[in-house]
């Protein structure tokens, strides 16, 4: 690999992928992200954007083309159609794998291997990252639920998986290794979260949640039940026999692990109920910079929209951010976003308004035009939970 190369990027606007991205990119490196919705993507204007699914082999085969090099995690718990797949990749895979190589993670590996691909596989024990679940119970209350808070885990700061991870990349002799990778500490559940409390600066209890109520919630999330005994057996054996730490981290890249701490403090407003001008400041800084998951982040997830959908001045009204994002890709088709001007916020009380001018492109017709519109938004415990829509100019410009 060198500084001509391109690495193509399989979750590129995930919580680790987008790290890789500025990882690869401050390394000289030419990223092209496999991204859904490139609309949304939220990625630096350089990165190549191809706009394609991860379970469909031949837009990973298009996305490929041309790559010398590929960073793959497989976002499903079932392995089921990776092998076409896993054989569209370039030659060169590294792998965001798990420590826990039963079940996906253990079928992917193999799967990269019986392809012959020169892979790399990275096995991090939990992310820290995956603490975010607690956010909710810390803004609202001062009880956190979870199941095993005695189990301990290493979790590792997603920057440091990530760090490897272009490391790794840029560099063959790390070909045919499995990295497991750690935090530099282990700590119970019931430690991360009062290291997050005293990050944000509020006490918090614990209520113990049940075995069941943990495997539920893997069932919730997707998982097969297979897969979800196997992982409330793998956490109820933490409490007497910890995850593992490993010098992986240091020996690779040159520096401590970033500790849970570290981790906590860089991620305490996820934690605490922000005020309207801290809401308004982060919607504009994040959306200033085209991270528009950043930004309906700080929606609540029920939150509504009210907006012309049409040039008649229909008002319709959108309830949840999946209904948002369902609109946004619907106005943006055969829009091209050439730039974005904000102005605002203009906080008052609990609303704050920002002005938008996008200079647009029809990509069917060429033509180039503004539009213009103000949101109002309402803030109530920390949450955007309503936005109005103005529009000085029609969405579609004409
Ligand atoms: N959390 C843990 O403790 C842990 C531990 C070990 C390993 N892992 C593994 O780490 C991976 C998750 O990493 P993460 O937390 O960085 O991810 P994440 O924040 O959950 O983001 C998922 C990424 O995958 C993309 N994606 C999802 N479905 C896709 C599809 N069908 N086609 C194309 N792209 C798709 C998403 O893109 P969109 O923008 O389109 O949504 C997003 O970029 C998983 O494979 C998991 O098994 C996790």
């Amino acid at each position: 690999m060198n500084s001509h190369s391109t690495v193509l990027v399989i979750g590129a606007t995930g919580r680790v992928g987008r790290h890789v991205v500025a990882g690869l990119r401050a390394a000289g490196v030419t990223v092209r992200a496999l991204v859904r919705t490139p609309e949304v993507a939220g990625l630096p204007p350089d990165v190549e954007l191809a706009q394609g699914d991860v379970y469909d082999p031949d837009a990973v085969r298009r996305a490929a083309d041309g790559a010398d090099a590929a960073f793959l995690l497989w976002p499903s718990f079932s392995a089921d159609g990776a092998e076409p797949v896993v054989a569209a990749l370039p030659k060169r895979v590294v792998y965001l794998s798990a420590v826990t190589t039963s079940g996906v993670w253990g079928h992917v590996e193999e799967l990269l291997a019986k392809n012959g691909r020169d892979w790399t596989y990275l096995r991090p024990t939990g992310f820290a990252v995956n603490a975010q679940a607690w956010a909710e119970d810390f803004r609202t209350g001062d009880t956190v639920r979870l199941p095993f808070p005695e189990a301990g885990r290493s979790l590792i700061h997603e920057r440091d998986i990530a760090a490897v991870a272009v490391l790794t990349l840029l560099d063959d002799r790390h070909v045919g290794e499995t990295y497991v990778l750690t935090g530099p500490e282990v700590l119970t559940q019931a430690e991360q979260v009062q290291t997050i409390a005293r990050a944000v600066g509020k006490p918090m209890r614990i209520e113990e949640q049940s075995p069941a109520e943990a495997r539920q919630s893997m069932l919730d999330m997707g998982a097969d039940p297979a897969l979800a005994d196997s992982s409330v057996t793998y956490w109820s054996s933490l409490a007497d026999d910890p995850e593992p730490v490993t010098t992986t981290v240091p020996r690779l890249t040159g520096r401590p692990a970033r500790t849970f701490a570290e981790w906590a403090e860089e991620h305490a407003d996820e934690f605490r109920v922000l005020s309207t001008a801290e809401i308004a400041d982060r919607y504009v800084a994040a959306l200033s910079a085209g991270r528009v998951d950043d930004a309906l982040a700080l929606a609540a997830p029920d939150a509504v929209r009210v907006a012309p959908l049409e040039t008649d001045g229909e008002e319709v009204e959108l309830q949840g951010t999946e209904a948002v994002l369902e609109n946004a890709r619907r106005l943006s088709v055969d829009v091209e976003y050439l730039a974005v001007d904000l102005l605002g916020p203009f906080v008052l009380d609990d609303h704050f308004a920002v002005r938008f001018t996008f200079d647009q492109r029809n990509t069917r017709s060429g033509r180039r035009y503004r539009t213009t519109k103000l949101s109002l938004c309402t803030v109530a415990d920390g949450r955007i939970v309503r936005e109005e829509v103005f529009y000085y100019t029609p969405p579609n410009g004409n």
